[in-house]
């Protein structure tokens, strides 16, 4: 293979704990590909938590592969950065979003081409986005999906909607993980392939595969699949905020507020203890097991979904965003899913009868991060 110059594409990663962690071990065993087959070789400005950010004893050259080995090792075991020397403490007093701005501020004029790396769960990280998305060189990727779901419409025109937003900001894997689905949607609107329906299942927590219902969320939780608080998963507002950012993409002016969301359990069981929600459950299992039975009557099976329609294209219907249970055929994409897969179905003027689909692995830090750092070779070979 011929060899060419090695060119150094500096970021700056915000949130440092399971899929932070991923991206910096992928980062530093992807060293030898990403340098034959793109002549490229991250470099991590800077590394930061709730508490601090650090960066290398070589600022210019950024944090060595040794200083990233440590700093996942310190991370793993519970530490705050701002325990590590030379960490740049966030003041007790200052916002997050103030502290995070002001170092994307700071690496904007350092190192313009900066990619700035959101794998934190927080919206704070808002005005450091928009800032690397506005600012000349600069590019951000996220698997965050707060930032792109619970601020405003407006702000994620401003992130995502944009003509120079596909070479400046990626946001894959806030939807899919590991799964391309932003990018497969991406594809079809700039073919104008007028989309009519998305409809996704995002989280095998939630899939309903026949067993009592109070035995599927059991299990699930008991696997460690499910939040602390399964009612996390249960209340539908994780789906509804991976469904509005694909809905947010066909460009439809949604808010959170507007995605009508049914969750899987009833209002009596919303106030209750984690131990007494869970010891609640069986009681939803009779409601349940007649939805099944009477799916089952038709062909079909339950699935606990998002439905995204978009307006029609001469004007009719509003369009609409909804998250519950749905019945659906049990031989169609979603009805054959199974485990804790995602599936996302797009139908469209070419994807009619057959739906583009894409299915897999869902969740997990490894595929995670394997999305984010896609997102960043695509943005380190893309000129903005
Ligand atoms: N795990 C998955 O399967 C998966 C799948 C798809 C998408 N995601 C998304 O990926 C993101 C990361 O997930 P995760 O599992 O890695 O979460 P996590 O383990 O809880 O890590 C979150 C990290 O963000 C940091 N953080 C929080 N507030 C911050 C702030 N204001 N400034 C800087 N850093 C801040 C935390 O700091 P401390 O260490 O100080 O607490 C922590 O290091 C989330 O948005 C999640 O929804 C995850």
């Amino acid at each position: 293979m011929a060899t060419c110059e090695t060119r150094t594409v500096p970021f700056v990663l915000v949130g440092a704990g399971g899929v932070g962690a991923a991206l910096l071990e992928a980062i530093v065993g992807a060293r030898a590909l990403h340098k034959a087959r793109y002549g490229i070789r991250f470099s991590a400005l800077a590394v930061c938590d709730s508490s601090a950010a650090v960066s290398g004893a070589d600022a210019a050259g950024g944090l060595s592969d040794a200083e990233i080995a440590a700093l996942i090792a310190h991370k793993a075991s519970g530490g705050k950065l701002a325990s590590q020397s030379g960490a740049v403490v966030r003041p007790a007093e200052q916002d997050a979003s103030v502290f995070l701005e002001s170092l994307v501020d700071k690496y904007s004029k350092e190192a313009p081409d900066t990619i700035v790396v959101d794998c934190s769960a927080t919206d704070a990280t808002v005005p450091a986005l928009l800032k690397a998305a506005t600012t000349a060189n600069m590019r951000a990727a996220s698997a965050n999906k707060k930032p792109f779901a619970d601020s405003s419409f407006r702000n994620f025109r401003e992130l995502c909607l944009a003509p120079t937003s596909p070479a400046r900001v990626r946001y894959e894997s806030s939807v899919g993980a590991g799964l391309p689905v932003i990018a497969a949607l991406a594809r079809v609107v700039s073919a104008h392939d007028a989309v009519t329906l998305i409809s996704g299942s995002f989280s095998g927590t939630l899939g309903y595969a026949g067993e009592s219902f109070s035995a599927v969320v059991g299990k699930a939780k008991e696997l460690g699949y499910t939040e602390p608080d399964p009612r996390d998963d249960l209340g539908g507002v994780d789906v509804a905020r991976k469904a509005l950012i694909l809905a947010r993409t066909l460009g439809m002016a949604l808010e959170l507020s507007d995605v009508v969301v049914e969750p899987l359990y009833t209002p009596e069981l919303a106030e209750l203890s984690v131990p007494d929600f869970l010891a609640a459950l069986p009681t939803l299992d009779a409601a349940f097991a007649a939805k099944v039975a009477a799916a089952a009557a038709e062909g079909k099976v339950l699935r606990y979904a998002a439905n995204v329609r978009p307006p029609a294209a001469d004007g009719t219907g509003g369009g609409s965003l909804k998250v519950g249970l749905v019945a659906v055929p049990a031989s169609s994409p979603l009805g054959t899913l199974s485990g804790s897969d995602n599936l996302v179905e797009i139908y469209s003027q070419w994807y009619a009868a057959t739906p583009l689909v894409l299915r897999g692995a869902g969740a997990g830090a490894g595929t995670t991060a394997a999305g984010v750092l896609s997102d960043m070779v695509e943005l380190a070979n893309t000129r903005g």
